[in-house]
């Protein structure tokens, strides 16, 4: 037992926390630790118990997170074909699923790839913060995060013997698992480089009653799709959504209610999409138009776009909360198809779907999404008018 050091115990613990402790799979531990374990997470699981009852609900049920077969392989999973286009008029729901917390954080074939492009960006741009109210709740997340990798991928991410360190067999990087004493850059590039998903954290702003509003107190935004996050830290919920058309009046109460109800253990999903005619999966800027902009808006000719180099984007955004300090959590993956290949996959009847889709975004939101100038364009390519001005199917690399 010499090797179960507290630090390794204490994250363990942890791990069983959420929930993870019943069939543990720990790879190459040793069978006496793994016997200690089962202990514990048992032992913490009835300390929970009384823990919640002094919560708002006190039925909590620990998510079952079930490691991936054994023949698995990141570099031979496709990344999931998530087309949540709609027919007719856009209607703007919260349309919320419930998620299966075994999807919280997907391992594909982009993983490499994508992961060196977010070592570049989190540099380069800088794009991540942590204000000092979220500091537990961020080294919450790491655990939740990690206890969530070493428990589904643990091929891939596997606890280290002395349990002080994770293994990341893919990168084949080693990083602490416990975070207590990391400083939170340090966290926040951790979690940004060993996953593809961003993240946000909200914390309720207790001095706030009347909308139970969320703030914005720590993210890594490495994919923004037309907006600049550094001007989103220390806002609400309202304030975030401000600039989207329609939200005021038909979101905000709902989403307000909904997170605060969220319970821990409770993991939901949306999704969103949107066409982008620029290569990049780190936008800033330039995705959204406001009136005045709309009069220089010309349309895209089809023939002169290389469908290679147009996206069809989809977020997938899982929303949960984290049982000790309550923060309400974001974790945000986002696709990218080039039409290209969108179009080669799509059937003929959800190409019909995507074009009334695109059809269907009306008034001050298809403005705000710049419709003008990449509808007609993007609908003539699906429908096979067009092919655009690079016809052969090539493969994108993302740099930005
Ligand atoms: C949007 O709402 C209208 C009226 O409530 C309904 O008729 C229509 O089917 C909805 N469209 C979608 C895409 O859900
Ligand atoms: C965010 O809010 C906290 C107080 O709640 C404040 O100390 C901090 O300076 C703010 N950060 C920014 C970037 O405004
Ligand atoms: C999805 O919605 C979020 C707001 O919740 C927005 O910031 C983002 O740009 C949208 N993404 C896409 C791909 O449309
Ligand atoms: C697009 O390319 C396909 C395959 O090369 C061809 O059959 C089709 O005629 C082309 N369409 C247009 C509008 O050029």
């Amino acid at each position: 037992m010499e090797h179960c050091k507290p630090q390794a115990f204490k994250f363990i613990l942890k791990v069983g926390y959420y929930g993870y402790s019943s069939e543990m799979q720990l790879g190459l531990l040793a069978v006496t630790l793994l016997l200690v374990v089962g202990l514990s997470g048992h032992y913490f699981y009835t300390g929970r118990k009384t823990k919640q009852k002094t919560g708002p609900k006190a039925k909590f049920q620990s998510p079952v997170i079930t490691p991936v077969s054994a023949d698995f392989k990141w570099e031979e999973t496709e990344p999931y074909p998530y087309r949540p286009f709609k027919k007719g008029p856009y209607n703007m729901t919260l349309a919320l699923k419930k998620l299966d917390p075994n999807d919280l954080i997907a391992l594909e074939n982009t993983y490499l790839e994508r992961i060196a492009l977010r070592e570049k960006l989190f540099d380069q741009t800088e794009f991540y913060a942590c204000d000092d109210s979220a500091v537990d709740a961020l080294k919450e997340m790491y655990r939740f995060i990690f206890g969530f990798m070493v428990k589904r991928y643990p091929q891939y991410f596997e606890l280290t013997e002395r349990g002080t360190s994770i293994h990341n067999r893919i990168t084949q990087k080693f990083f602490p698992s416990d975070p207590a004493d990391m400083k939170k850059e340090e966290i926040l590039r951790l979690i940004a480089t060993n996953i593809e998903e961003d993240m946000l954290i909200m914390l309720k702003n207790p001095s706030t009653g009347q909308f139970d509003e969320y703030i914005l107190r720590s993210f890594i935004t490495l994919m923004p799709a037309g907006f600049n996050p550094m001007t989103k830290l220390n806002k609400s919920l309202t304030a975030i959504h401000g600039p989207v058309p329609g939200y005021l009046q038909k979101l905000q109460i709902s989403m307000n209610k909904f997170f605060s109800r969220v319970q821990p253990h409770e993991f939901i999903v949306r999704q969103n999409w949107s066409l982008q005619t620029h290569p990049n999966l780190c936008a800033p800027k330039g995705s959204h138009a406001t009136k005045e902009e709309a009069e220089k808006l010309h349309p895209l000719f089809p023939n002169d776009l290389d469908f290679n180099k147009c996206f069809f984007r989809v977020e997938k955004q899982c929303v949960t909360r984290l049982p000790e300090t309550g923060a309400i959590i974001m974790i945000i993956r986002t696709y990218t198809t080039s039409l290209m290949d969108l179009r080669a996959d799509l059937s003929e009847e959800q190409k019909g779907i995507m074009c009334s889709a695109i059809d269907g975004i009306s008034g001050d939101l298809a403005l705000y999404k710049r419709r003008a100038i990449w509808g007609d364009a993007a609908k003539s390519f699906i429908r096979g008018e067009s092919n655009g001005s690079q016809p052969i199917p090539r493969k994108h690399v993302f740099v930005h």
